[in-house]
């Protein structure tokens, strides 16, 4: 993709992978991206993987991010992850605001950017999720249910260049139903539009992503518009072989 910025090519392994599976991933994930390095990847694995996965990944152009952090530095979360604990174990990006979170864990989008704030506090990048359900596009509200999300969630404080806003239709998450290019084109370029709009970048700045059953056939329609710079990909990015023709057909 000649002249195109970087493409990103994120995997959320959600929750699976087992130390030895996870190791075995990465590995041939690694071996394939020392090849030919097209796009930059960046593989999520559960948090109790960080540690194993990440020294695996040292010296490579692969990215380690985790799924998901918690908005506070430290302190009495039982069960949580702060993003200090997550730079500490090498991550470089981080998952928020994901639909499984939203709407599995309740989480608001005040708490999607408390988290990306806390995030960007240590250094790491948030991969912000936004998206409409089913609910919404049957009623033609994709586009404002996108925008609500997308300004209550987004840091106020933030530059263009330190944040990737990863759109996600609910209804595409793991469902093998994924949007059509031409709705994918159409939310692409509103978002840019919108935050071009409200907080003045030129749209060209602005990193977003599409997430939702990407997969090797079709990966390559949605990476050659113009205003995708990347895919966030779930299922597909727990076999190597399949994930990585998704990064080759970023080239
Ligand atoms: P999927 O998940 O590719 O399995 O649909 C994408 C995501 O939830 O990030």
């Amino acid at each position: 993709m000649a002249g195109r910025r970087e493409i990103l090519v994120v995997g959320n392994w959600k929750m699976n992978g087992l130390a030895a599976t996870g190791k075995a991933l990465a590995q041939d994930i690694r071996s394939h991206v020392e090849k030919k390095i097209a796009a930059k990847v960046v593989i999520c694995p559960p948090s109790p993987l960080l540690n194993l996965i990440g020294p695996l990944l040292k010296g490579s152009a692969i990215g380690l991010g985790a799924q998901d952090c918690h908005m506070e530095q430290s302190g009495a979360f039982t069960g949580d992850v702060s993003a200090e604990i997550l730079k500490d174990a090498g991550c470089g990006y981080v998952i928020v605001g994901h639909s499984e979170r939203r709407l599995g864990h309740g989480e608001s989008s005040y708490v999607v950017c408390q988290k990306a704030q806390a995030a960007l506090a240590q250094g790491i990048i948030p991969i912000l999720c936004v998206g409409e359900t089913e609910k919404e596009r049957e009623s033609g509200k994709q586009k404002q249910a996108v925008a609500s999300q997308l300004m209550a969630s987004l840091p106020d404080d933030v530059s263009a260049k330190d944040f990737v806003l990863a759109y996600e239709p609910v209804w595409a998450i793991g469902t093998g139903k994924v949007a059509t290019i031409e709705d994918i084109k159409i939310m692409h370029g509103y978002i840019k539009s919108l935050l071009a709009d409200i907080r003045g970048w030129q749209p060209e700045q602005i990193r977003t992503i599409y997430g939702g059953s990407v997969k090797q056939e079709g990966a390559r329609d949605i990476l050659l518009c113009p205003a995708v710079d990347g895919v966030l990909v779930g299922g597909a990015s727990l076999k190597a072989q399949e994930f990585c023709a998704i990064i080759d057909a970023a080239s």
